[in-house]
């Protein structure tokens, strides 16, 4: 894939102000999308088209700046596409920003004195620790203390940190092997708080890798504790067409870009899940859930 070299910045109006390199792979980007920046709220995301022929890339929400007009977006530098995003640089631009996109944290509409009572635990892993920023500093800025853990595989890889940790009142960094913080991963921490450090928890969120949010809610499930998780990876147009990101959520089916992308934890079938992610990476697997599921393989109400 090659990169659209012709004065992008003039010509589209998503222009890049700020590039950052968080790690090896992992780039942030503030992007002037005014629109979206006095529309957006935690929890949301947005689809980046980086020009006429590029594939659509639906990323969470990382912050945004409604007075400067600016969101500001995180992402791995992994398949092709995101590869060619982290050659883009300040003063560059993108195509389309489109959002936002899904529906807020329930967190925010739910009713302040239930808020207030409750012992919130967010829980980040690697490059989930970018969705999770703006709902911490949501409830900060709103007058509730939480805690929060981010876990990854070392030290090199925790992103975000400081940010972070001026949103929480307890930051806990477990790292698998151990190079800084805790050693294990994110629910060995979570064990740890529980049973070591006297930590009560009625809600978790946790946002990650899918293997991750699988194991943390079956762990919250184990331990009584209600946990929303966000099904952002599951998704691939992120406009409600493709049918890529259907989900079982208990007995119901739900669509992550239009129904999410959050979700109760302790009702989804992440094995499905994950099964579909991997499918949807080969035509075969693509053309096997068209056949299977035919007409339902699109979203009912999609109107895009
Ligand atoms: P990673 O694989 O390095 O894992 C990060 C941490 O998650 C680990 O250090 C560990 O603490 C925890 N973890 C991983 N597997 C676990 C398990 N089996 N049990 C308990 N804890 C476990 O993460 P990464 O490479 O930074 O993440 C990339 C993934 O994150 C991509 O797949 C991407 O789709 C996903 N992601 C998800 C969201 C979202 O909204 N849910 C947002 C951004 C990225
Ligand atoms: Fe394609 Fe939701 S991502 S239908």
């Amino acid at each position: 894939m090659e990169k659209e070299v012709s004065s992008m910045a003039e010509r589209f109006q998503y222009t890049i102000l700020k590039k950052e390199r968080l790690t090896d792979s992992i780039y942030l980007m503030d992007i002037k999308a005014p629109r979206v920046a006095k529309n957006c709220y935690p929890g949301q995301f947005v689809i980046v088209k980086m020009d006429e022929k590029g594939e659509r890339i639906p990323l969470t929400i990382c912050d945004y700046n409604r007075e400067e007009g600016s969101v500001t977006i995180v992402f791995q530098a992994l398949g092709s596409s995101t590869k060619l995003m982290a050659t883009y640089e300040e003063g560059e631009a993108f195509r389309d920003f489109t959002g936002p996109l899904g529906h807020r944290s329930e967190l925010i509409d739910l009713p302040k004195e239930e808020l207030r009572k409750l012992n919130i635990l967010f829980i980040a892993g690697g490059v989930g620790t970018a969705p999770v920023y703006p709902q911490v500093k949501w409830m900060k800025e709103n007058g509730y203390d939480v805690d929060c853990i981010i876990g990854a595989r070392n030290k090199d890889l925790i992103i975000l940190e400081d940010k972070v940790r001026s949103q929480v009142a307890n930051l806990y960094i477990a790292t698998d092997d151990g190079s800084y913080g805790f050693k294990g991963n994110v629910n060995d921490c979570l064990k740890d708080l529980i049973n070591h450090q006297g930590k009560k928890y009625d809600l978790v969120v946790a946002i990650g890798p899918m293997i991750m949010m699988k194991f943390v809610s079956q762990l919250t499930k184990e331990l009584g504790i209600r946990t929303i998780v966000s099904m952002n990876p599951v998704m691939v147009d992120g406009t409600g067409m493709c049918g890529a990101c259907r989900l079982t959520i208990g007995n119901e089916v739900k669509f992550a870009c239009v129904d999410g992308p959050e979700f109760d934890g302790h009702l989804v079938n992440f094995d499905e899940a994950m099964k579909r992610v991997s499918m949807y990476k080969s035509e075969e697997g693509k053309l096997l859930l068209r056949e299977k599921e035919g007409s339902t393989h699109h979203h009912p109400d999609c109107v895009v």
